[in-house]
């Protein structure tokens, strides 16, 4: 007992659940290599899993609470509203595996909701997830948390001899971040996804839909400038991470949908001629050449659910907020009936 009230900082780990942390594929090892390979390719592009240093994930987080970016709140108020039946079509979960947890906010509901025994929140940006870990151990007692520093785009398969073997298992994957790769990588993601869920496994993916351009537009071009810091944060990751000497103020933020490909475009683009310095090499930017920073790809339900199938998903619940905006949907792995 205690007769003084508890701060969060003299309450003991052991007083929430179990915490552990795993590194098992640090972000850093592949930065020098795909940047430069990304500089001297053209058109050229830097992978947007590079946006999240430290920095990138405080940006990150902003955006999120942005009135012109509606995925995070839309997703959010979807999930919270549908919980009970999420639940219900999900059945019995021993293990929820995020990839790309971030700051812990959504998994949280579904711990509610589901009481699994286990979470694997995996994110390249260690650091931040290690603190949004800690805070979930802290607030549920009898959860094991593991709070994995993971590449998941190419490191997913070390992750398996560190789970349990028994019991089911959820990946959960909102935000959309599946947007951020070609259909044909989506494809190829999601069947690692079902390799790691297993026979008995599930998923559970928020998609943003095909909509308006305008609103898709203004969600990657905030009043506040919030998401062009973020993209121009890159260009300062490499500068601190690298040794590189790019001048951020001489490229200019630039994102737009294009509604042939399905997706938005973020890109850097040189406002001058200019020579930039990166780990010992020299690139020329021509005035107006573009470094392309990100894709984040929209869908409709059934285009989705058909690039879902095509990696071995059966889809089994789909749920969309009330303007038709975004969506959360539900996978089977097993062939059979659920
Ligand atoms: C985290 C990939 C889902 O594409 O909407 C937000 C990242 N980029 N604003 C997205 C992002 C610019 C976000 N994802």
């Amino acid at each position: 007992m205690r007769d003084v009230p508890a701060t969060p900082d003299t309450i003991p780990a052991r007083a929430g659940g179990a915490l552990r942390f795993l590194d098992l594929a640090p972000a850093r090892d592949g930065l020098r290599a795909d940047v430069l390979a990304g500089l001297r390719a053209r058109p050229r592009s830097i992978p947007p899993k590079y946006f999240y240093d430290a920095e990138g994930a405080r940006l990150f987080e902003r955006i999120c609470r942005l009135p012109e970016y509606y995925l995070t709140r839309t997703e959010y108020a979807l999930l919270q509203a549908r919980l009970p039946e999420i639940a219900a079509v999900a059945g019995r979960v021993d293990c929820v595996i995020e990839p790309g947890a971030g700051g812990c906010g959504k998994v949280r509901l579904l711990i509610e909701a589901l009481r699994p025994a286990r979470v694997y929140a995996l994110d390249i940006a260690s650091a931040h997830l290690a603190q949004a870990a800690q805070a979930l151990a802290r607030d549920h007692p009898g959860l094991e948390v593991s709070a994995v520093g993971l590449d998941f785009v190419h490191g997913l398969e070390a992750l398996a001899p560190h789970l349990p073997a028994a019991g089911r298992r959820l990946v959960f994957y909102p935000g959309s971040s599946i947007g951020n790769f070609t259909p044909e990588e989506a494809v190829a993601l999601l069947g690692r996804f079902h390799t790691l869920a297993g026979p008995d496994g599930g998923l559970l993916v928020g998609v943003d839909l095909k909509k308006d351009p305008e609103r898709l537009h203004r969600a990657y071009n905030d009043a506040q400038g919030v998401t062009a810091a973020f993209n121009l944060n890159l260009l300062a990751r490499l500068n601190r991470e690298l040794g590189a000497d790019f001048a951020p103020g001489a490229f200019r933020h630039y994102a737009y949908y294009n509604p042939v490909e399905g997706r938005i475009e973020m890109h850097l683009v040189s406002l001058a001629a200019q020579t930039v310095h990166v780990a010992g090499e020299h690139f020329e930017f021509a005035a107006g050449e573009s470094l392309h920073t990100e894709n984040s790809y929209k869908y409709r339900p059934e285009e989705f659910v058909r690039l879902a199938a095509a990696a071995g998903w059966r889809p089994a619940g789909q749920w969309l907020d009330a303007e038709g905006g975004f969506a959360l949907q539900y996978y089977a792995a097993g062939s059979g009936v659920g």
